[in-house]
């Protein structure tokens, strides 16, 4: 399965560097693990590991003083890029069509997208959520070619860093949708943990999880590595 630890913004150099010397004994068995630290540890990572950056300007480069652009992080060796994370929208006030030139510039640049699609609380409760997702990923993705690489990963809103996690099934009919619409890798996230991953393991159509909280305890990471497997 894929396993990706989203850090956001957190640590500081010399907790990044302990992190990333504990990180070396973490047994991942044959998961493809995804490191995804604040941007500007993303240098500190050695060549082996695999790793994203969390976001990427929606710009090309120039005079855009403090963005960082999909190209630059393409030369620092990342091989994928969140795009699109609720914490962009819900915290930093970017609408769908900011994330859409991100995701424009991540494929320009040949990172390959890990696009993040979600539902609100009152989406989910609605029971409209599984058509307000197929929505905002047909706008993200309307004129880009289908056949390109990317990876969905379905994050409800209301389950990020919060422990509330939905019913299997609620899940599957995003998973489901998504796998049976786009045929890509599905990844979930939303207070995944070592508590709930025997669980959540069972959900259909899933390929792997992305993980905020639980990614900087390694200790934590272990145990929820060791009931994945
Ligand atoms: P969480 O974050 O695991 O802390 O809920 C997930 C995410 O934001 O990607």
């Amino acid at each position: 399965m894929i396993v990706a630890l989203n850090h956001k913004s957190n640590f500081t150099k010399d907790e990044i560097l302990k992190y990333l010397e504990d990180y070396k004994n973490l047994n991942t068995y044959n998961h493809e693990m995804i490191l995804i630290p604040t941007a500007c540890y993303l240098p500190l990572i050695e060549k082996n590991i695999t790793f994203a950056s969390e976001d990427v300007s929606s710009k090309e480069m120039g005079a855009y003083t403090g963005e960082i652009t999909a190209k630059a992080i393409k030369s620092l060796g990342a091989t994928y890029t969140l795009i699109n994370h609720s914490e962009r929208s819900t915290k930093m006030n970017e609408d769908l069509s900011i994330s859409k030139k991100k995701l424009e510039q991540a494929f320009s640049s040949d990172l390959i997208p890990i696009i993040c699609i979600g539902d609100t609380k009152e989406e989910h409760e609605r029971g409209t959520y599984v058509d307000k997702i197929k929505e905002d990923m047909d706008y993200l993705l309307s004129d880009i070619d289908k056949s390109k690489d990317f990876i969905i990963a379905y994050e409800p809103i209301f389950a990020i860093g919060t422990g509330i996690v939905p019913t299997n099934l609620d899940i599957e009919k995003v998973t489901t949708m998504l796998k049976e619409t786009y045929n890509k890798k599905i990844l979930y996230g939303g207070s995944a943990n070592e508590k709930n991953i025997d669980e959540l393991k069972q959900v259909k159509n899933i390929d792997g999880f992305l993980l905020g909280g639980i990614s900087l305890k390694l200790d934590f990471l272990q145990e929820f590595l060791n009931k994945l497997q």
